[in-house]
């Protein structure tokens, strides 16, 4: 037999014995929930206040509620709280505490309430803060985005398809392209938001309740847009969780891919950025190193996001109606996701701010691998009027012959392409450079300069502001 403790005192009415050990530590969830005080304390002054506002509960018990929730915060911010494993989680050991320094009253606060709708009402609350903090980190974020693609607006670097050069880009163009993902995130989570906005506050267990309460007032004070319409949907629904969780597994699957990228473009094999002591690490044996850690850990924690979304998926899935313990394993997965996007969102923006890019490097790659191969058959299509999937195959054999040649098609010299296409002029020469590449891709979201200037203006009307 393990040991056994006193009655709860919150449920223990009906209960001669108390818990067993096992069972407690199975159960208590303080450890994590904790960080939900300011939220739980929050809604019960909201629900204090709409008691006394609806004379359930005597204005003199309302004022000593309050004034003792005020004091519980205080203390909980000063590490001044008496937190205790025996009342589970962080609604029962705020009720206790208040018992403590209120006296009977205490015991008026639960009127009309569950800690089934306190939970939910407590957890929406915290992922609207999370959402908010996140949505601050993913501007800050394209900002610095925006910042270095404008810097290299110009700066020409190869783009590739299959892992192989394809056709030159320029870095400006490749870093908006992050700035518009980070947008969708942004307004992925701002979707999120809007659905989680009601209130579930005063659907008490699960059926709603006989005291006359008014769930609207409650939700105007909480800042919700109106209560849940269905009290058994209230105390259950976690689909704010699992949209929170899928927007961010989304998002940090983005930084992650730019992170892969930081990998790559810093490694010796490209060389096109190099990043500071502050985002690297050294090798404990090989001095030579410096390892892009922060990049590789952004890279690495998108497993977790989608982890935590599984996880989530997972506990919901086949939990018949309302609330079930089961619920209670909501909460860590977000917390270790909303704190692990933020980070990952904070690193990525130092290391987007810090990287220093050898241009040099950039546009030695962009010129390698026939890249302008393109631009010569849109020049054949052009100039002497050949249907494209010829002038593709023209400009396939003249990569062949640069290739046997041992140079790249600028410095192809004019004879040998005559025997390819004898109608060939040096005029073609114009459009194998890759800035001329580049500045020919002028159509609307393409990387002509001129094209990612426009684009950045966009992005700053439509995101910064
Ligand atoms: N700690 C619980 C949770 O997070 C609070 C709700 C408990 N409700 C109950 N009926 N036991 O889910």
């Amino acid at each position: 037999m393990s040991k056994r403790s006193a009655a709860n005192a919150a449920w223990g009415g009906r209960f001669a014995g108390g818990p067993s050990e096992l069972l407690q530590r199975i159960n208590v969830s303080l450890d994590f929930d904790k960080r939900l005080y300011t939220q739980d304390i929050a809604g019960s002054a909201a629900h204090c206040a709409m008691l006394v506002r609806q004379g359930i509960i005597a204005k003199e018990d309302g004022e000593r509620i309050a004034r003792g929730l005020a004091q519980i915060k205080e203390e909980i911010e000063a590490g001044a709280f008496p937190f205790k494993v025996e009342h589970e989680d962080i609604h029962l050991n705020i009720e206790a505490r208040l018992a403590e320094l209120v006296g009977p009253a205490a015991g008026r606060l639960h009127t009309a309430r569950s800690r089934n709708d306190q939970v939910a009402t407590d957890f929406r609350l915290w992922v609207r803060d999370a959402i908010d903090r996140l949505d601050r980190q993913m501007h800050a974020l394209q900002a610095a985005l925006l910042d270095r693609a404008e810097e290299h607006v110009a700066t020409v670097m190869p783009g590739f398809t299959h892992s192989q050069p394809a056709q030159p880009v320029t870095f400006g163009h490749h870093l908006m392209a992050y700035a518009e993902m980070l947008g969708r995130d942004r307004g992925r989570f701002r979707d999120a938001r809007v659905r989680l906005n009601e209130s579930p506050l005063g659907a008490a267990a699960l059926a709603g309740t006989a005291f006359p309460i008014d769930r609207a007032d409650t939700a105007q004070a909480l800042g919700f847009d109106r209560p849940m319409a269905n009290s058994m949907d209230a105390v259950s629904d976690r689909d704010f969780a699992l949209e929170f969780l899928a927007a961010a597994a989304i998002c940090g699957t983005h930084l992650s891919r730019l992170a892969e990228e930081i990998v790559l473009w810093s490694g010796p094999n490209f060389g096109f950025i190099k990043l500071s002591d502050a985002f690297t690490t050294g090798s404990s044996i090989m001095p030579q190193k410096r390892n892009p850690d922060a990049a590789e850990l952004v890279r690495g924690k998108a497993g977790g996001f989608i982890g935590d979304l599984v996880a989530l998926l997972t506990v919901l899935k086949g939990l018949a109606l309302t609330y079930a313990k089961d619920l209670q394993e909501d909460k860590r997965p977000v917390f270790a996701t909303a704190d692990n996007l933020e980070l990952c969102l904070l690193a990525t923006t130092g290391m987007v701010r810090d990287l220093a890019v050898d241009a040099a490097a950039m546009r030695r790659a962009a010129a390698a691998g026939f890249s302008t191969a393109t631009d010569l058959a849109d020049w054949l299509v052009r100039v002497l009027g050949m249907p494209f999937r010829e002038a593709h195959h023209r400009s396939g054999a003249l990569v062949r012959v640069a290739e046997q040649l041992g140079c790249d098609l600028a410095s192809l010299p004019l004879a040998e392409m005559k025997k390819v296409e004898p109608r060939i002029t040096k005029n073609v020469f114009e459009v194998l450079s890759v800035d001329r590449s580049v500045a020919s891709r002028s159509s609307f979201g393409g990387t002509a300069p001129t094209e990612v200037k426009r684009a950045i203006a966009a992005a700053r009307k439509r995101y910064m502001s």
